[in-house]
């Protein structure tokens, strides 16, 4: 005569077989493993048995308890594969799937890494600072004064809070002197922000490369040689470069870079590429009031600074006629340059 146990095993387990689905299936646990399930309650009946009796049961227990576990587990897998096969069903493996293009680096992106690449081997390493700055980084720090017309609000994009959309990467050179003494030698890429009549050659938003250098006895030759260095790695060795003076309120003397080469399709014509200069002693002077200390000596230090416009280098080396081609993303443009 099997033991009640075993009789409730047995029963268990044809019940978890015949279960059409997990419901049943969960009903059918609860009923004998629930907290008052037909096979739990024996754990409370364990108490009124004989003390020779006791382990015995106990491990017939455990052998049912495990028995009927294990049955429903397997039945619960045979119901999720169940569900999966059925899904799996549904789908035409025939058929012939969606292509996905296979993309590839915007120009924009590509001149970028290229320019990062020669600066690096220059010993550049590189800076950041956001697009959304404050009056302090774009303007005050840099020595350029209230009335001065770039911070316009016909040439600048201001946020309802007094912040504003950085006019130029050269922000950067302020932060960057914020946050360590010199010497100093860094890069900024990133975006700029103006109020420009969008045409050919003028976009609201733009891309810059900054640069700062920050040493003892620091000169213009410096500037020059390593710009010119710069300019023929990127174009090529029969590029020319030519320097002419211009006006920026944070540099003094300064200068506007201009590039030719005969490597380039309209490689005759001179044309704009940065503006770059000499770090003015106000602009070490902000710097050392912003850092409470005498960090940046202007006696001591001297530095160049310049800001290169990557839209307009972009355009030379991949000859792109309209600056608005960038940000149009018509697949036909940026294929020519995957
Ligand atoms: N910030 C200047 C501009 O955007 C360029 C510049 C950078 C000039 C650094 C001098 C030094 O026009």
């Amino acid at each position: 005569m099997p033991h009640p146990l075993e009789q409730l095993r047995d029963e268990a387990l044809r019940q978890i077989e015949s279960a059409t689905d997990e419901q049943a299936l969960e009903t059918t646990r609860v009923k004998y493993l629930g907290r008052s399930g037909s096979i739990s309650s024996w754990g409370e009946k364990m108490k009124a048995l004989a003390k020779e009796e006791k382990p015995v049961v106990g491990k017939l227990l455990n052998e049912v308890r495990n028995a009927v576990t294990a049955a429903i587990e397997s039945r619960n897998a045979q119901f999720h594969l169940q569900k999966e096969s059925g899904a799996l069903a549904k789908i035409d493996i025939s058929l012939p799937g969606t292509p996905h293009e296979i993309g590839s680096l915007h120009p924009l992106h590509q001149m970028h890494e290229r320019a990062i690449q020669i600066f690096r081997r220059m010993g550049f390493s590189l800076a950041e600072g956001p697009d959304v700055e404050t009056e302090w980084y774009c303007f005050d720090a840099l020595n350029t004064p209230p009335d001065h017309p770039a911070r316009n609000e016909q040439d600048t994009f201001y946020l309802s809070d007094g912040r504003l959309l950085r006019t130029h990467t050269s922000t950067v050179q302020i932060r960057a002197m914020e946050s360590a003494p010199p010497p100093l030698r860094v890069i900024a890429s990133g975006a700029a922000y103006r109020r420009d009549e969008v045409d050919a050659t003028h976009s609201a938003q733009f891309h810059q490369i900054e640069g700062l250098y920050v040493d003892e006895n620091v000169s213009v030759a410096d500037l020059k040689g390593e710009l010119e260095f710069f300019m023929r790695e990127l174009f090529g060795p029969g590029t020319d470069v030519q320097f002419r003076p211009h006006y920026f309120p944070f540099t003094e003397p300064s200068l506007e870079v201009y590039v030719r080469s005969k490597a380039l399709k309209r490689g005759e014509q001179w044309i704009e590429v940065a503006g770059c200069g000499m770090v003015h002693p106000a602009v070490f002077e902000a710097v050392n009031k912003a850092r409470d200390d005498k960090a940046y000596d202007p006696e001591k230090w001297s530095g160049y600074a310049f800001g290169l416009g990557m839209d307009r280098l972009a355009m030379i080396l991949f000859d792109i006629p309209d600056i608005r081609l960038f940000a149009q993303n018509d697949l036909r443009f940026l294929r020519q340059f995957a």
